[in-house]
């Protein structure tokens, strides 16, 4: 069996920085309030006029992630492609990237996993090329949430919180043992589906029945959270996932090098940071700048921690999500 390892990383995220007391144009709310609750000052939101979208966003990142693993398009067997905000409601966005990059016409999956939508994509891959399947494997996570939010006091407590961006990782086959991926754990309660989510439009409830009511108190086509529910399993989840994958590998919390907490909000990435009692040289933030940006946000702070040289040979890296489903999951790697 192979093992699989990162060997290139991008992220992209749009020009457009929206500040906290930018929101006040649309909505009641304060610098103060979104700081102390999230940590987040800024975040991207994409200018309509750029062009960018989420599959452009995810080529734009993956074109950095293939260039650093030292390979073209061309040696690329497969996509694997995270969102919540597709392009179009079908095809996916996998298919969009594999036109985008005029790669040749291997498979694209698309996974909808929300925010652990990348952990669920890395873990996708990884068996791709642990059975020998795949040689090298570009896996994306790409959110444009910006078009879709709520933009008013009405929705104050989720608009706030999203932010745009791309990130994107180059899996390969290697025979080095013990290095790369050590295991990856996931897991789903389907039973909180609605604590976090969109629910319309869908297959439930279609564009033409929404039209027809033209009902201005039905948020159903905005997203909706139960914040402190969210928060409260989100605390619990995360930390399950962490020790799951540290006893699968027989490592203790002190072996961690690096854990990059997906950016849902500061206040949950310092309780686990205290909870497994690591320094802040070994856990990376970045929800200050971009906000929470889904299934990009693992992918994209992995990606900056590598640039600031904070991720070296043979760290232990671990990565941990948890998000609308729920689900949840971990990916533990040696670098
Ligand atoms: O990435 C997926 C996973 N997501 C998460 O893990 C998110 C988990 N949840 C959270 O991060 C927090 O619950 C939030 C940041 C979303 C909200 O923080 P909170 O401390 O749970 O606040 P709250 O929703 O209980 O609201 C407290 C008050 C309310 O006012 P009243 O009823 O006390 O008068 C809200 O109306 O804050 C008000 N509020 C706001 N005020 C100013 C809600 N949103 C805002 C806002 N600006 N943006």
């Amino acid at each position: 069996m192979y093992n699989s390892k990162i060997t290139g990383l991008g992220y992209y995220v749009p020009d457009n920085v929206v500040k906290n007391d930018d929101l006040k144009e649309f909505m009641e709310t304060s610098d103060e309030w979104i700081q102390e609750r999230t940590g987040i000052k800024e975040r991207r939101w994409i200018d309509p006029k750029s062009g960018d979208t989420t599959a452009v966003m995810g080529a734009k990142a993956s074109r950095i992630a293939i260039e650093r693993a030292g390979l073209t398009k061309d040696d690329i067997d497969f996509i694997v492609f995270a969102t919540l905000s597709p392009d179009m409601y079908f095809p996916g966005g996998g298919v969009q990237i594999q036109e985008m990059l005029e790669m040749p016409t291997i498979g694209a999956l698309d996974v909808r996993n929300q925010c652990s939508g990348f952990i669920y994509a890395m873990s996708v891959a990884d068996q791709f090329i642990k059975t020998g399947m795949y040689k090298n494997i570009l896996v994306i996570g790409a959110e444009n949430h910006s078009g879709g939010l709520e933009k008013s006091t009405r929705g104050r407590n989720v608009s706030v919180i999203f932010g745009d961006g791309a990130g994107a990782a180059v899996l390969s086959r290697s025979e080095e043992a013990g290095k790369g991926i050590l295991s990856s754990h996931l897991h789903s309660e389907g039973k909180h589906a609605k604590e976090l989510a969109l629910i319309g439009p869908s297959t439930k409830r279609w564009v033409p029945e929404i039209i027809e009511a033209n009902d201005p108190d039905d948020v159903s086509y905005y997203p909706y959270m139960n914040g402190q529910f969210v928060f409260k399993h989100a605390i619990g989840r995360f930390s399950e996932a962490i020790v799951e994958g540290l006893e699968a590998n027989k490592l203790q919390k002190e072996d961690i090098d690096m854990l990059i907490p997906h950016q849902a909000n500061l206040r949950i990435a310092q309780f686990i940071q205290k909870k497994f009692q690591l320094s802040d040289d070994k856990v990376y933030n970045n929800i200050m700048k971009y906000g929470n940006t889904t299934a990009a946000s693992v992918i994209i702070a992995l990606t900056e921690a590598w640039e600031k040289g904070k991720i070296k040979d043979n760290d232990l890296v671990v990565l941990a999500a948890f998000g609308s489903g729920f689900t949840w999951g971990s990916v533990i790697i040696r670098w």
